[in-house]
């Protein structure tokens, strides 16, 4: 039997990673944060002068790109030519161009085998925009993690965050190809007036109560 697969999705800011990852923590399943993956690639092509409108360039390099998506632990890592990358995801740069790149389809494809492939052999939480809807539609754990405009602005900022993200969530949600948007079975909560730990124990109680009653 395929190991279990919880999808987490929301816009920017939500809170969504701190909450996949404490649920990871909790369940002892892997974390895999799929907007690292995306950011890597828009930092790489950044670094090689290309930008996210060279859609065919961006096409053949896939393949050759430098860049690993392995893990560390219980937690997702990208390396580039070995080097981890950490700080460099969240460049000025990378935050500018990386819903384009995300809206690339060559870019969706080549990531979603590889996230797909993590949880050939364990257990994840994974963390992203099309995770309930594209890459396991099959799973009964989808949850989507929203929170009021201003609430995940004033987020954003207390990270020392000053990307624009209702442009890159405009950008996320009308693109053509794996639009973020909730899944149908999803089970949406507003963080808006939650704390951290309200979330994950929502989030955790549903996945033992569905885990109980698949049995
Ligand atoms: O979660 P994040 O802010 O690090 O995501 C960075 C960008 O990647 C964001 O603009 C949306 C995109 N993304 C996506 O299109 N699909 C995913 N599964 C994860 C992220």
């Amino acid at each position: 039997m395929k190991p279990p697969a919880i999808a987490i999705d929301g816009p920017a800011a939500s809170g969504k990673s701190t909450v996949a990852k404490l649920v990871a923590k909790e369940l002892g399943y892997t974390f895999i944060n799929t907007g690292a993956m995306y950011r890597a690639i828009a930092w790489y092509l950044a670094q090689q002068g290309v930008t996210p409108a060279q859609r065919e360039k961006i096409a053949e390099m896939l393949p050759i790109m430098p860049l690993d998506f392995g893990k560390e632990g219980t937690v997702s890592t990208v390396l580039c030519a070995g080097k981890r990358l950490e700080s460099e995801l969240t460049e000025p740069v990378v935050n500018d161009r990386v819903s384009l790149v995300a809206a690339i389809p060559e870019v969706r494809a080549f990531l979603l085998h590889k996230q797909r492939k993590y949880n050939e052999s364990e257990a994840v939480v994974m963390e992203g925009r099309d995770i309930g809807t594209v890459v396991f539609p099959d799973t009964p754990f989808k949850y989507f993690v929203t929170a009021s405009e201003e609430v995940r602005a004033a987020r954003r900022a207390a990270q020392g965050l000053t990307d624009s993200i209702s442009e890159r969530d405009k950008n996320d949600r009308e693109r053509a190809c794996s639009p973020l948007t909730r899944a149908a079975d999803a089970r949406v909560i507003d963080t808006s007036d939650m704390s951290i730990e309200q979330v994950v124990a929502e989030i955790v109680n549903d996945i033992k109560a569905k885990t109980q009653t698949l049995a």
